[in-house]
């Protein structure tokens, strides 16, 4: 049966050993809750793909609390990349995700399943205080995925993972309600030029501030699934449908007012009211256009909260995609995706 924890010292530390000795543990980040394994253990780390139900083809974040251990398992020898990885750095603790070549060589290094078997790995140091007391705690770094069913919407509240996990997560540490509200930025300093594989609240313009150019890599959609086992993602969290409800989601702005279903909730973060007439099952304000990191924050839950209620759509509003405009409507637009992922 699973438990939430109050994130007292005994608790951190409780859980710190439980991580230690190989168990999986659910924990808040201020983006989203992670569920956590020893990202150096094999075993460990195939329990939360197994707990997730999520393909091996999708490598794992491994969360540190001190860049020290980035220096021990990432190869920075190219003087391009540590020039990069060292402006990047200013950014932690916080919401990005750094993806660097993989330091082969040595023994201790991070299990094969974390990176899928790629050349690469990604880091990140969360800016969580419970997070951070929880790392400093370790030894060892933690890869840690959204504590979810693999391609549903990820957890901001402890809540969340015991409706999702609650059958395979026994520690779940409370942070309370996640302030970010969305997943990390995910920029690859592997590439030549420095590339974002997933938007999130560090946004392109405030990357390119610190690195110059930067190129969008999360546009490119995947087609079919089987194409995956042949070729390695460079990012499989740009699977076309991920974040998804289980009620089908789609844009108000491309929706026929005429046959909107009878019961349909509506998801708003504009001032403009669309079909004054029809009466919505549910209707969720979770902030206006000029507020858009209110937005981010509340937009999980506003969708977890939909799901439950047995409509027949969730209509929701969009936003200019940028800033961090670019991240919501990255979300929104996969929630709202009928790709061919189950
Ligand atoms: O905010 C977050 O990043 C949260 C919290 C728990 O820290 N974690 C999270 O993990 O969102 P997950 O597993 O749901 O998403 C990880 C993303 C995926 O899109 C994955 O493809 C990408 O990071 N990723 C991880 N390692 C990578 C690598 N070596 N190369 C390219 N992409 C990588
Ligand atoms: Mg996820």
């Amino acid at each position: 049966m699973s438990q939430i924890y109050k994130p007292t010292p005994a608790n951190i530390k409780l859980a710190a050993e439980l991580l230690q000795s190989g168990e999986l543990i659910a924990f808040p980040t201020e983006t989203v809750y992670g569920l956590g394994g020893d990202a150096t253990n094999e075993v460990a780390v195939k329990r939360i793909f197994e707990a997730k139900g999520r393909p091996s083809y999708d490598p794992l974040i491994v969360h540190i609390a001190e860049p020290e251990m980035v220096q021990h398992f990432a190869d920075l020898s190219n003087k391009e990349v540590k020039d990069r990885y060292n402006k990047i750095k200013d950014f932690w603790p916080g919401p990005i995700s750094v993806v660097l070549p993989l330091r082969t060589e040595i023994t201790d290094g991070i299990a094969p399943s974390v990176t899928a078997n790629l050349q690469t790995v990604a880091f990140r140091i969360p800016s969580h205080p419970v997070a951070l007391q929880l790392l400093k705690n370790l030894t060892i770094p933690i890869a840690a995925p959204s504590a979810n069913q693999f391609s549903y919407v990820s957890p901001t509240t402890p809540e969340h993972v015991l409706d999702s996990l609650g059958d395979k997560v026994s520690f779940i540490l409370d942070g309370g309600a996640c302030s970010v509200g969305l997943e990390s930025t995910v920029i690859s300093l592997a590439a030549a030029i420095p590339t974002i594989l997933r938007p999130g609240v560090v946004t392109k313009e405030e990357l390119e501030a610190k690195l110059g150019e930067v190129l969008i890599g999360y546009n490119d959609r995947i087609p079919t699934r089987s194409n995956l086992n042949l070729n390695p993602l460079p990012s499989p969290g740009m699977l076309d449908k991920h974040y998804s409800p289980k009620t089908p989601m789609a844009l108000i702005e491309n929706f026929n007012s005429e046959n909107i279903p009878p019961r349909t909730g509506m998801i708003s973060f504009s001032t403009q009211k669309k079909f004054a007439n029809f009466e919505f099952t549910e209707i969720q304000q979770i902030g206006y256009g000029d507020d858009l990191n209110k937005v981010a924050t509340r937009l999980y839950q506003a969708i977890r909260q939909m799901d439950k209620l047995d409509l027949d759509l969730i209509l929701i509003d969009s936003c200019q995609e940028s800033g961090i405009g670019s991240a919501i409507m990255d979300r929104i637009s996969r929630a709202a995706s009928k790709g061919s992922q189950s």
